[in-house]
């Protein structure tokens, strides 16, 4: 972990969940961490809660990863203010309670705006300020168990579509990045069920079968997943790990 410590990595959906618990980690192991969200408020009160290792802190910045002009300017903002970006985790991401068969476009839309435009765009934004720095950092993509099948729950319509893109665009970015000569490494993590807000926004917990599922479901916390980040990230510089699947013990394979 020691090469990490003082620089400067940015997580995107830094407000909330898993997002939160890796901004906490990262401080704790002594990296200083950009949080990005719309709930900048809810980042700032996280960042009063850390005890950073060596003086390392969370700064929050209001942005909504749907917004290009937003995203461009909050990875310029920050490495001008902070310096060369090390770490990305992009990690923001959405599910809409709609279907497909007579689903809502605009929903739809919104998740393919936030789980692979957003996480494209911060991704260009982020590579582009490793290179002109010259830093072999490192690129996380949250991604899911429902990138890699899909699974026989209503009302996931479009996201477990926008999750495969994550598995694609991992392995894309890996396969440029080499054609670069880049040392800078790409992981995916892809969890099964966390326990988060994610499924209690947007009305999900109204629908009775999810209601139920949820209720009985074998479960992970934000701190497990924070804690495979940090493991990815400890890996030495010769080693890349590109996939890493956690599920909780007992959720169908
Ligand atoms: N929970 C699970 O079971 C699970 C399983 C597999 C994968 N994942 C993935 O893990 C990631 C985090 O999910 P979570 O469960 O921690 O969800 P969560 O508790 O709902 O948190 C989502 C985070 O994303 C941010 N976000 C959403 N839309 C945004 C936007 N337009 N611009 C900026 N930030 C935005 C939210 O911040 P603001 O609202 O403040 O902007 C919040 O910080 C997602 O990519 C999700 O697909 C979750």
């Amino acid at each position: 972990m020691d090469r990490w410590q003082g620089k400067i990595a940015v997580v995107t959906g830094a407000s909330a969940g898993i997002g939160a618990a890796i901004c906490k980690k990262f401080v704790e192991e002594g990296i200083n961490v950009v949080g990005f969200a719309r709930r900048k408020e809810k980042v700032e009160e996280l960042s009063k809660s850390i005890n950073g290792k060596d003086g390392a802190i969370l700064h929050a910045l209001k942005v909504d990863i749907t917004v290009e002009d937003d995203v461009v300017a909050a990875f310029k903002y920050t490495a001008e203010k902070f310096g060369p970006i090390s770490i990305l985790v992009n990690n923001a991401g959405i599910i809409q309670n709609t279907t497909l068969y007579d689903g809502d476009t605009n929903c739809w839309r919104k998740v393919f705006d936030t789980n692979v435009l957003g996480l494209c765009i911060a991704t260009r934004e982020a590579i582009n300020i490793m290179r002109r720095h010259n830093v072999d950092g490192h690129i996380i993509h949250i991604n899911s168990v429902s990138g890699h099948r899909v699974p026989p729950i209503p009302c996931t319509n479009v996201y477990s579509a926008s999750k495969f893109a994550v598995t694609s665009l991992a392995q894309t970015l890996s396969n440029e990045l080499k054609a670069l000569g880049s040392r800078i490494k790409v992981t995916s993590i892809s969890p099964g069920y966390v326990e988060t807000e994610i499924v209690k926004v947007n009305g999900f917990l109204q629908n009775e079968t999810i209601t139920k599922l949820e209720k009985s479901a074998p479960r992970m916390y934000p701190v497990d997943i924070a804690n495979a980040a940090a493991y990815v990230i400890r890996t030495p510089p010769h080693v890349q790990v590109s996939e890493l699947i956690l599920q909780p013990l007992g959720e169908p394979v």
